[in-house]
């Protein structure tokens, strides 16, 4: 077992019409519950962390953390920087073993975000490892900058940005966001966008960020456990598949596999008052992931046997 770019798995994807899963994690039983999952549905991955999973968990670790239960655990996977504020950054995870990294320059101008990506690209390119940018602003908080309002991405600037860095897959803004408070009122979705971008970059691998689902039953056991989270509302299983059966060759959810192991780990020490064993809540937690990751599998992303 190894660490793989998105490559090749991006161009299966595409071609089969589903999309990979890209899971953020930051500790030991969320990347095992994934990968445990994905060894059950024989399912390529792409384990991602941000910068302040980084900063949590210790890059080195991290790495060799994650490429030790890939192998012990069966599943080849890549492993992906999420939203890499900078150059350095992106170089540092690329020397420390990260098979994929984004550059995220959308919230620069549009020339500086070309430039920044273009210099990711180029150093990127040399270690075999693939780049994700980004184009268009999600609305809500990513890392420390925040936007009211969706800046839906422009697909002719989508096809500039592509021919002129040489990026290898495009995030783009259609509608979704981060977090577990995506629609006011109805979810809705640009997918004129996604196929006017689809048509006009042909066979080339678009990224979705955003896009957990925010299930209400985890929200309610949260809430029925002592937490207090009120008007969750995430992307319909519906529109993600559509996606994925569309340009969309990557799925980014982190929210539900926060939210599903809270809920049970919240559950599993109100029940079990007398338990101080971290490995038996952090166990059901882990058990959790596992089984938001096979529903995501079967129902969002179509990746069953694409290993
Ligand atoms: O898009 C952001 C991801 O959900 C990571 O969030 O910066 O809290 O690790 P984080
Ligand atoms: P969610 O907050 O919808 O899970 O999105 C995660 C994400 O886009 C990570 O980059
Ligand atoms: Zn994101």
């Amino acid at each position: 077992m190894a660490l793989v770019n998105t490559k090749e798995m991006f161009k299966k994807a595409y071609e089969g019409g589903y999309s990979i899963g890209a899971f953020n994690i930051s500790d030991l039983e969320q990347l095992q519950g994934v990968l445990e999952a994905c060894k059950e549905r024989n399912s390529a991955v792409i384990i991602q962390a941000s910068k302040s999973a980084i900063s949590y968990a210790g890059i080195d670790t991290l790495v060799e953390m994650v490429k030790a239960a890939s192998e012990e655990i069966g599943v080849d996977c890549a492993l992906h920087l999420d939203h890499g504020p900078n150059f350095e950054m992106a170089k540092k995870c690329i020397d420390a073993g990260f098979t994929s990294v984004m550059i995220d320059g959308s919230h620069l101008d549009y020339e500086e975000n070309v430039a920044i990506t273009k210099q990711v690209v180029e150093y990127a390119h040399t270690k075999n490892v693939t780049v994700e940018a980004e184009l268009g602003v999600l609305a809500g908080t990513e890392d420390d900058v925040t936007s009211d309002v969706h800046k839906y991405t422009e697909p002719d600037q989508a096809v500039d940005f592509v021919n002129r860095t040489g990026v290898d897959s495009l995030a783009i803004a259609i509608g979704t966001s981060h977090g577990a408070f995506k629609f006011k009122g109805e979810a809705k979705l640009r997918f004129d966008i996604l196929e006017e971008i689809q048509t006009k970059l042909p066979n080339y691998p678009i990224v979705l960020h955003g896009a957990s689902a925010v299930d209400q039953d985890a929200v309610a056991t949260c809430n029925q456990f002592g937490g207090d989270i009120a008007g969750a509302k995430g992307v319909p299983v519906e529109m993600l598949r559509k996606a994925s059966e569309m340009a969309v060759c990557k799925i980014n959810m982190d929210t539900d596999l926060r939210l599903a192991m809270t809920a049970a780990i919240r559950k599993f020490m109100a029940e079990n008052p007398k338990e101080f064993d971290p490995r038996k809540y952090l166990g059901a937690g882990r058990d959790a992931i596992k089984n938001v990751v096979l529903g995501k599998i079967d129902t969002v992303l179509g990746s069953k046997d694409s290993l």
